[in-house]
């Protein structure tokens, strides 16, 4: 088989694990080759590729970022578009593209396999927001990043005795807060699934000073959401593909929190660095099997089929059934996160009903 690779979206660690997975199973084991586009569709539309094989690919594992580089372009945002992508199957007589995306990429994916082009897809991103699939190869590396980072907060927080607010990714759900904030200790984290109210916000955070416990983490997701009229935050910006724009909630929150509480509060705003860097060994093993079952997925025709995790299995499932809602945060992980806020008088049960997992539409 003649098979065609690329990554789009925003990067992540364990993109060049799926490159070198697929690469050495098509190239050793199932005599095929594969095609590197650059720069995601641009690369295909502008036939911007390389040859790959297990001697480009030495040495990539630990690397963060994508070897063939990325971009949110597609296919879909020109006019002539899937001409040039179809031009792109014959001349390089691919038989299979297999795509490394978020939940944007895997859109565009099914829109392609709707149209009749043999594709199959790989979910990715730091988020781990793709439905379907139990965990995507990045998000340990951004939990582990963002715990890092809370660990060393702790110590500035407690020497000033301060409020410390950390905003982390994750766009609509909370899967990296809620596990970081969980890995790091923190005292409150606010998530998009469960809309925070400032004013308890802060009432939680001033008895628990009133307590004896003069520092505190706040982990609030970039698409936390407050309840309605409590915290006016403004609306994100959209870029030219569309996709949102997020960040900035934690100066808000910090600002807002000092001034109610008259506690010094701070900010910090992890961005970019969650996506950056070497990935943990869980991303590089998820990466490789991703990218080894991809590549079985295009030589058994699985067209606009995605490889998932599902109790500790790779799995195929329909790209379309993936993307049709985004994947939140469990109700037992919310409410694990609950019970470790601070209490104040007159706080019911701590934990959220069973049934509250909220649907994020998108
Ligand atoms: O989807 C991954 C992600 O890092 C999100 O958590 C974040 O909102 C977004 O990408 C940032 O995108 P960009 O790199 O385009 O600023």
């Amino acid at each position: 088989m003649r098979i065609g690779i690329l990554t789009g979206g925003g990067d992540c660690p364990g993109l060049n694990a799926v490159i070198r997975g697929a690469t050495r199973a098509a190239e050793v084991t199932y005599d095929s080759t594969v095609i590197g586009f650059r720069n995601a569709w641009r690369g295909v539309m502008d036939n911007d590729y390389e040859i790959l094989d297990v001697d480009r690919c030495r040495g990539i594992l630990p690397l963060g970022g994508t070897i063939l580089g990325t971009s949110r372009d597609q296919p879909f945002a020109h006019e002539d578009g899937l001409k040039r992508v179809r031009k792109a199957y014959d001349r390089h007589g691919l038989d299979a593209i297999i795509g490394i995306g978020g939940e944007g990429s895997m859109g565009v994916l099914n829109r392609l396999h709707e149209n009749g082009f043999p594709v199959v897809g790989v979910p990715k991103t730091i988020d781990n927001d793709i439905s379907l699939t139990e965990m995507t190869f990045g998000f340990q590396t951004a939990v582990q990043i963002c715990t890092d980072a809370i660990d060393r907060l702790h110590t500035t927080a407690e020497s000033h005795h301060r409020v410390l607010v950390v905003e982390v990714m994750g766009r609509h759900v909370g899967h990296i807060a809620t596990w970081s904030g969980l890995a790091g200790g923190a005292a409150i984290t606010l998530v998009p699934e469960d809309p925070f109210d400032i004013d308890e916000v802060c009432e939680r955070i001033v008895h628990r000073h009133k307590k004896g416990r003069f520092a505190t983490i706040v982990v609030v997701a970039e698409g936390a959401l407050p309840r309605p009229g409590s915290f006016v935050i403004p609306a994100p910006e959209v870029d030219k593909y569309g996709h949102q724009i997020l960040g900035g909630i934690g100066s808000l929150l910090a600002r807002e929190i000092q001034g109610r509480t008259g506690i010094e509060s701070r900010m910090t705003a992890l961005g970019h660095i969650q996506r950056g860097g070497s990935p943990v060994a869980f991303d590089r093993v998820l990466g490789t099997r991703f990218g080894v079952a991809a590549v079985e997925a295009a030589l058994d025709g699985a067209w606009g089929q995605m490889v998932a995790l599902q109790r500790g299995r790779i799995e195929r499932v329909a790209i379309g059934d993936a993307i049709s809602s985004l994947k939140t945060v469990e109700p037992d992980l919310l409410r694990l996160n609950d019970m470790f806020q601070p209490r104040i008088p007159g706080d019911e049960h701590p934990g959220l009903p069973a049934d509250s997992r909220a649907r994020v539409e998108h």
